[in-house]
């Protein structure tokens, strides 16, 4: 109520950067008042069900949805988010140096579309500095749940030297995440996505791999998970490669999808802002990318969900068509926190409906019927 009836016209009558810097300060200074994280728990937070509860990658999640990247960049915010619900969360683009990104507007609403554009370009502080600012704020984050670093490179590494910016993420925030999403998707960073394909993506994980197992035995503690985010613009065959070279290299998951360079059937005039798209206009490519992925993996390689998902009926049909995880962003912007306990008592209602008396049993459910 208070996002949606309040808050949101506020946000949307400002440019859209400017209102999501608002929107971050508030969160990240707010959640160091004492009792300030707790009152967003109470605001916003639903009791966790058991049914939702699921183990994935040696890790526990309350329910299925997280908080997906490029909305806290900087890892300012983690108390904050944890509060409102989320089950777990991902900060980042995290790059090893600063970077500003690209010259605004850089992010655009598409409300007819419910959508949204952006060409950020991996604007951040910097892997040191936010290993510092969670190096702050973990400690006191009151309902800690898994945090994920999502990594990528400097715009000015050349792709031949992106291992060294990966691993030097890596080691920078190895302490810090439960989990590390290794970012080749983003299409605002000039030939980033070739990094997908063949011998490059081999490579590319294998080093990962090796700098994560060097950092846990330097930290005496297990190497961490890896999973690796991919876009939606590849064909099948294209896709199906991708997927077969993220199985060997032995990685724990994927996450299916980044945002599109597609436009197809959109109304906004800003659909003609470069840029990649999200929010609904995504939301059934992604959904055919996890069915596959689902399907050529036989189910083993958990799946992360991620492209518009507004409520709990989009959250469902991505969990039956094999995501084990579902997260969010565009619809979190038009929709609001409200649609974190709408989704968690929405999916234990179509569970019911379906029969399934926990999580598990829903996720890949559409491939069991289809036999
Ligand atoms: C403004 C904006 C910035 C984003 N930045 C990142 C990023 O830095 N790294 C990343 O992996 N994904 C980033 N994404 C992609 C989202 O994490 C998500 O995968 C995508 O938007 C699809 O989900 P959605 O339809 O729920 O937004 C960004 C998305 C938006 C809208």
């Amino acid at each position: 109520m208070i996002y949606r009836k309040l808050l949101k016209p506020l946000l949307f009558a400002l440019d859209a950067e400017q209102a999501h810097h608002l929107l971050m300060g508030v969160l990240s200074k707010s959640a160091r008042i004492p009792g300030m994280q707790s009152l967003f728990h109470g605001l916003y937070a639903t009791k966790t069900n058991e049914a939702l509860r699921l183990e994935r990658f040696g890790l526990t999640f309350a329910h299925p949805l997280g908080l997906a990247a490029g909305l806290d960049k900087n890892a300012e915010a983690v108390p904050a988010f944890s509060a409102i619900g989320f089950a777990f969360m991902e900060v980042g683009t995290l790059t090893p140096r600063p970077q500003a990104g690209n010259e605004r507007p850089r992010l655009f609403r598409l409300p007819v579309d419910q959508a949204l554009i952006n060409r950020m370009g991996f604007n951040n502080v910097g892997a040191s500095q936010a290993a510092a600012t969670l190096a702050q704020s973990l400690p006191r984050t009151k309902y800690r749940n898994p945090l994920a670093i999502n990594i990528g490179k400097n715009k000015t590494t050349a792709n031949e030297q992106a291992v060294d910016d990966y691993r030097a993420c890596v080691r920078e925030l190895f302490a810090y995440g439960d989990f590390f999403v290794v970012n080749i998707s983003s299409p605002n960073t000039p030939d980033l996505r070739n990094l997908q394909y063949g011998e490059e993506l081999n490579r590319l994980l294998q080093e990962i791999k090796q700098e994560m197992y060097e950092q846990a035995t330097a930290h005496r503690t297990d190497v961490k998970p890896i999973l690796v985010k991919i876009a939606p613009d590849m064909s099948e065959a294209e896709l199906k490669e991708v997927v077969a070279t993220i199985v060997q290299s032995g990685v724990a998951g994927i996450i299916a999808t980044n945002t599109t360079v597609s436009r197809d059937g959109l109304h906004h005039p800003h659909q003609k802002e470069m840029g990649g798209l999200s929010g609904v206009p995504v939301r059934q490519r992604s959904t055919e990318f996890i069915r596959l992925i689902y399907k050529w993996t036989n189910g083993e390689l958990p799946i992360i969900g991620s492209g518009g998902i507004f409520d709990a009926d989009d959250a469902y049909e991505k969990i039956r068509a094999g995501a084990s995880l579902v997260e969010v962003y565009t619809g979190l912007v038009y929709r609001g926190p409200e649609m974190i306990g709408e989704i968690q008592r929405g999916l234990l209602k179509r569970m019911r409906q379906d029969g399934f008396t926990s999580i598990e049993q829903a996720i890949g459910a559409d491939h069991r019927a289809e036999v």
